[in-house]
Formats: C-alpha cells, structure tokens, sequence
C-alpha cells in the first residue's frame, strides 16, 4: 500500500466532495481520470471506511465501471461471478439463468468494503486528497458559483472553496439537510420487518444465492468469498440483538432454507451480526443549485434487489458526464438533466427491490396474501418472459 504523507488539504478545487463511500470515491477517481480535480471530506477514519460490512453484490454495469475506472483488477482476482440465482420454497428450488436471459450479463459477488479499499488506494495512488476525520462538515452559497464547505480537521477550521458539492454523505449525512425542505419532495415507505445479517467463517452451503420464502420468513443465504458466508433472515423491525444468540440465528436459518432432500446449511463461527431496517426513500430533486446528490444521500432502497450500490455508482455515472461536459465544453443541459436522468432509473430500481421485498416477506398479510405470493414465485420462475423480466432488473437495467 502507498503510504503518501497526508497533503495539507487544498483550499480550492473545482469539485467538493462530502463522504467516502463508493459514491463520493468512485466520482473523485472518475473525475479525476477526466482530468477534473477534486478533494473528499470524511467524517470517519480511513479503518472505520475500509473496514464497515455492507452490501456485496456489483451489477455486471457497475462490475464494468469499475474496470473502466482501473480500479477492478482485485474485484476481477477475487470476486465471485455468478451466473444465476436461485429462488427457494415449498421446498423446492427454482434457478434463474441470469446469463441465459439476458444474454450473457452476469453479477459479481466482491464485498463493499474492499470496493472502498480498493478506490482509497487508487486516489492515494493519484495522489487524490482524501480528508479523513473532517468534523462539522457544513455547506454554504450553494445557489451562488462560488460554493465552500467549512469543517475542522487536525483541530484547525477549515474552507474548501469549489465550483460544484457532490453530496455522497449516504442518508444520514448533512447535505440532504442542507437543502431547504420546501425544495424537496420526499418519498419515505417503511417495511413492517427488519433483516438480522451474519457474516459467518463457513464455506457458503451453495454456489449461487439462495432466496428463500417460508412460513417463518424470508431467508437469504449469500457469501463473501469460498470461506465467508453472509446470510440474513427476517426479523420484527425494531428487534434487538441480544435477543438472537447464535445457536438461535443458526436454528432459523436452517429452518427457512430447509430442503426436504436433505441439504444441509452448515454452521460456524459468526463474525458479526446487525439488523438493517428496511426502507423505500426517494428526494425529488437530486440536486439543489450547485449541490448534486448520489448514492443514499438521495436514496435508500430495501436490500431485497442488493440494488444500494449499484444504485449508487449509476448516479455517479451520471454526474461525472454532466460535469466533464461543463468543464471541457462548458455544456449546462446534462448538469440540469442530472437529476430527472437519475431519478429515472431510481424509480425502476425502487420498483424491482419493492417487488422482490413484497413478493418473499412475510408481511402478514394473511391467507390470501401468503397464496398470492406463491404464485407469484411460481408464475415468475415457471414462466420465461417473467424470469427474463426479473434477470434483467437483476443483473441491471442497461443506462440510458
Ligand atoms: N461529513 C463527512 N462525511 C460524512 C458525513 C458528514 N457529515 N456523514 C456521513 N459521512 C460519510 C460516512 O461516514 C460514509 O463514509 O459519508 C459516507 C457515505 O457512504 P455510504 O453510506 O456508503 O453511502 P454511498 O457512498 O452513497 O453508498 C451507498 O452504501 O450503504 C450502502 O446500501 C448502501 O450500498 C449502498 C451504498
Ligand atoms: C449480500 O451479499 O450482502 C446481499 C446479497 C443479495 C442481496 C442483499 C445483500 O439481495
């Protein structure tokens, strides 16, 4: 790794970025490969950023965007690349053919984490300027062009002046909440069920994910890498840890992704463990004068269509043609259209992980709802047009 002396942060640079996520990184490394400078604010320390467990499942686009980023070589090296994907119940397994439906687009199943790694290392390696551990992060003259964004590091007060802010400070950061609220349209629906995740030192019990609907509730069985599995089940929102002991997860687990043939999920060591609420949140507009929003700073989708990501690096996509077009031919048109071009693929991927969500959670709906749900399952992977509908939301809708 390439131990850089940290630069004395720059006090200009034509795009402020606030968070370290794959947003805010994946934009700084594909501006900069544009020849468009820009610095990243971070509230957390690097360790915290590189080492945070989230999704792990990359869209063949996104798989792509990355290699187009020179970033994909240890993706490329030690990422699963998954054909299909399999969909359990009534105790019967139903493949989808990911590949053969979509004509040969796959996914890649290479953790979040070392997504964010490995952009670290590309923009130290550029000698990108990275501020980690930037307090108060706070945004002002937004509607104005001369932007600037104050925040302390090193105990001193600082100002970053800009031309444009990319808010990727994910849902709970401050750049949503600098714009006015009477500016925004919020789209806010909560799901009545949570989901408890292990991360879990056992070889993955299959090749390809499981998703699982049973009577007791949706199970997912998906992996890290040949010795990591990462599985989830559904739980009550609001359910607390303690009240899971592992032998307890283990049980469940087995129970849900149980297969009258005898397979079998082996357990082991669980390496760690959260529950995620589960939620649907779109803000309309994406962008607020000289602020533009990626990632969950704008959107949150339920982690049924493992969609956040990708999601996220599609906007960032997005906005690094806008702004290369206003730098190198001084184009407004796709800055102005950033937001509807976003919000457009946002919708459909809201649509496809609300589907996938209602169509394996118990939500207690009742009889009725539990048998329209299985034919549900039963139409979409018994019929060809509807399997082909869903690989393609699945491996990614193709950009625009
Ligand atoms: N100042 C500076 N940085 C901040 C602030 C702040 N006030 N608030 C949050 N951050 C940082 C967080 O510490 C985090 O590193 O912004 C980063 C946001 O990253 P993510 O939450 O990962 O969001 P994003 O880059 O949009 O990636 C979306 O992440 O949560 C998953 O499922 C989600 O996969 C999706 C992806
Ligand atoms: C994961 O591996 O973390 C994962 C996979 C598929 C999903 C959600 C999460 O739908």
């Amino acid at each position: 790794m390439n131990a850089r002396p940290p630069m004395t942060p720059p006090t200009r640079t034509q795009v402020g970025i606030v968070g370290a996520g794959p947003a805010g990184l994946l934009l700084s490394h594909l501006l900069y490969l544009e020849g468009i400078e820009s610095v990243v604010l971070e509230a957390r320390t690097r360790e915290y950023c590189e080492t945070r467990v989230r999704a792990g499942v990359l869209e063949h686009g996104t798989a792509r965007l990355l290699d187009a980023a020179g970033v994909g070589a240890r993706m490329r090296r030690e990422g699963l690349v998954h054909h299909g994907i399999v969909f359990r119940f009534g105790g019967r397994d139903h493949r989808i053919d990911l590949s053969g439906l979509t004509g040969g687009r796959t996914i890649t199943v290479y953790a979040q984490h070392e997504i964010v790694k490995d952009l670290i290392a590309a923009r130290r390696d550029a000698g990108g300027a990275i501020v980690f551990e930037a307090e108060n992060v706070s945004l002002h003259h937004l509607d104005g062009s001369a932007p600037t964004i104050r925040y302390r590091a090193g105990g001193e007060a600082r100002e970053l002046a800009c031309d444009f802010v990319a808010g990727c400070d994910g849902f709970h950061g401050i750049s949503r909440s600098s714009i006015p609220p009477d500016a925004l349209t919020v789209y806010d629906h909560h799901y009545p069920f949570a989901w408890l995740g292990i991360l879990a030192r056992v070889p993955p019990a299959s090749e390809e994910l499981i998703y699982a609907r049973h009577d007791h509730g949706f199970a997912l069985l998906s992996m890290r890498t040949r010795e990591i599995s990462r599985l989830y089940l559904q739980c009550d929102p609001g359910a607390e840890l303690d009240r899971w002991p592992d032998h307890l997860v283990w049980d469940e687990l087995r129970c849900r992704l149980e297969r009258p043939d005898g397979w079998a999920l082996r357990d082991g060591p669980i390496l760690q463990k959260g529950i995620t609420d589960m939620r649907s949140f779109v803000v309309d507009p994406m962008r607020h004068g000289r602020l533009f929003l990626a990632g969950d700073a704008a959107h949150i989708v339920p982690p049924t269509g493992a969609k956040g990501l990708n999601l996220a690096a599609a906007d960032v996509r997005v906005l690094v043609q806008a702004l290369a077009a206003f730098y190198k031919e001084r184009r407004t048109d796709l800055l102005d259209g950033y937001s509807d071009t976003c919000l457009r693929r946002v919708w459909k991927v809201q649509r496809f992980s609300w589907w996938m969500t209602s169509m394996l959670h118990r939500g207690g709906g009742g009889a009725f709802a539990d048998q329209i749900q299985l034919a549900e399952l039963d139409y979409v992977t018994g019929s060809r047009a509807a399997s082909a509908a869903l690989a393609e939301n699945y491996v990614g809708l193709p950009f625009d």
